[in-house]
């Protein structure tokens, strides 16, 4: 008999927040928050300053106390636990290493805490920061390391304790690109090696795309989309997620019950049911310009397609961008720049063209 390969178990969730709700005074911040992440899995809490990110980690973390609601780890009921009893590293922005240790003892310094020998919490640690590539340099003191190989060592001195959470606050945002670029490879390989469950707070979206499985991206206290990072582009939820996520052009239309949408006095076609005013929205890199003179692809290929004025053009190395102005707004087109790369002089009218399935539709009203 002939069995078919068995579905792979679906991971179980871990870090449970339900209804979590942080008030400061009267200060609401975070009105409700309930989440699911799952063991092994990063997620990303990604959102604009203030929005409440290291808010909801420091309430995970135990440094802040919730309102309201439940934190749970693996089913049981942390809300109340104290933070040095919950089983989690924590990274900061800020390295707080101790300036007078060493390397070695800022990491072994969480397991002296514990009942351990000083052979094993001197072997643990090395091996802490063997993990970072650190270990050439234990006898330092911190004073003496650059900034990223600090940030390593408060890696490290995270992950000595083996947590089952490990929690990030823009641990990369006092280091230069490069070393940010070096180290969001390096965590994501050691928070992959490690199975451990990871929260990565962070403002930066190119970290929240590149490093994490799912990102949760929040506005004013709340959960704007949880999703994977190709979902949170492709499908955004919302026209802040849209705008939030990548690039994206915004204009306004409005919606008749056929998914026809008028733009000025040219329409388009998209997959909604929406009608009335919407604001409509095309990622950049997803549209192009026609060739001049070339025939304007039929709506019934599944094409929209727009005339308009280009007004400039900028060269940015491998990309080039269009501005073209439709009616008052500007669409910016991105392709990638040719040998011959030449384009239609500013002033001329252009067409565009992008695959219907790649506008987004939402209501006028939200923002
Ligand atoms: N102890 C506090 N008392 C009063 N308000 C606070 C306190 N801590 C944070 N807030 C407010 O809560 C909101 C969320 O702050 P939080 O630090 O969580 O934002 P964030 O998303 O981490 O922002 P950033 O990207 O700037 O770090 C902000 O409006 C902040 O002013
Ligand atoms: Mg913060």
């Amino acid at each position: 008999m002939h069995n078919a390969p068995a579905a792979p178990p679906a991971a179980e969730d871990h870090l449970v927040l339900e209804q979590l709700g942080k008030s400061f005074g009267t200060a609401n911040v975070i009105p409700s928050l309930s989440l699911a992440v799952r063991k092994g899995e990063m997620v990303a809490f990604l959102g604009p300053s203030g929005c409440g990110k290291t808010t909801t980690l420091r309430m995970i973390a135990g440094l802040i106390t919730p309102s309201r609601g439940r934190i749970t780890i693996g089913g049981r009921d942390i809300t109340h636990v104290p933070s040095h009893d919950r089983d989690m590293g924590l990274v900061f922005q800020s390295y707080a290493l101790f300036p007078h240790m060493t390397v070695l003892r800022n990491v072994a310094f969480g397991l002296e805490m514990r009942k351990l020998s000083r052979s094993e919490v001197r072997a643990r640690a090395l091996r802490a920061l063997e993990m970072v590539q650190l270990a050439h340099l234990a006898d330092r003191k911190p004073r003496d390391l650059s900034g990223g190989q600090q940030q390593r060592v408060a890696l490290a001195r995270a992950l000595v304790i083996e947590p089952s959470i490990l929690l990030l606050d823009e641990p990369l945002s006092n280091l230069d690109a490069k070393l940010r670029d070096e180290m969001r490879v390096q965590i994501r390989a050691l928070q992959q090696a490690s199975g451990i469950t990871a929260v990565f707070v962070t403002h930066d979206q190119v970290e929240a795309l590149s490093m994490c499985d799912r990102i949760v991206v929040m506005k004013d206290g709340h959960i704007e989309q949880f999703g994977t990072p190709t979902e949170i582009y492709e499908r955004p939820a919302s026209p802040f997620v849209s705008g939030f996520v990548g690039r994206t052009n915004r204009l306004s239309g409005i919606a008749d019950r056929h998914g026809v949408i008028t733009i000025g006095d040219q329409q388009i076609r998209a997959a909604s049911a929406m009608t009335g005013p919407v604001e409509v929205m095309m990622r950049p890199h997803r549209m192009r310009l026609l060739a001049a003179g070339a025939d304007r692809p039929s709506p019934d290929d599944g094409q929209n397609s727009l005339r308009g004025v280009l007004e400039r053009q900028t060269f940015i190395g491998d990309l080039v961008q269009y501005h073209v102005r439709v009616g008052a707004a500007e669409v910016v087109i991105e392709e990638a720049t040719r040998r011959d790369q030449g384009g239609p002089a500013p002033g001329t009218p252009v067409d565009m063209t992008w695959q219907a399935s790649d506008t987004f539709v939402f209501p006028a009203s939200a923002s």
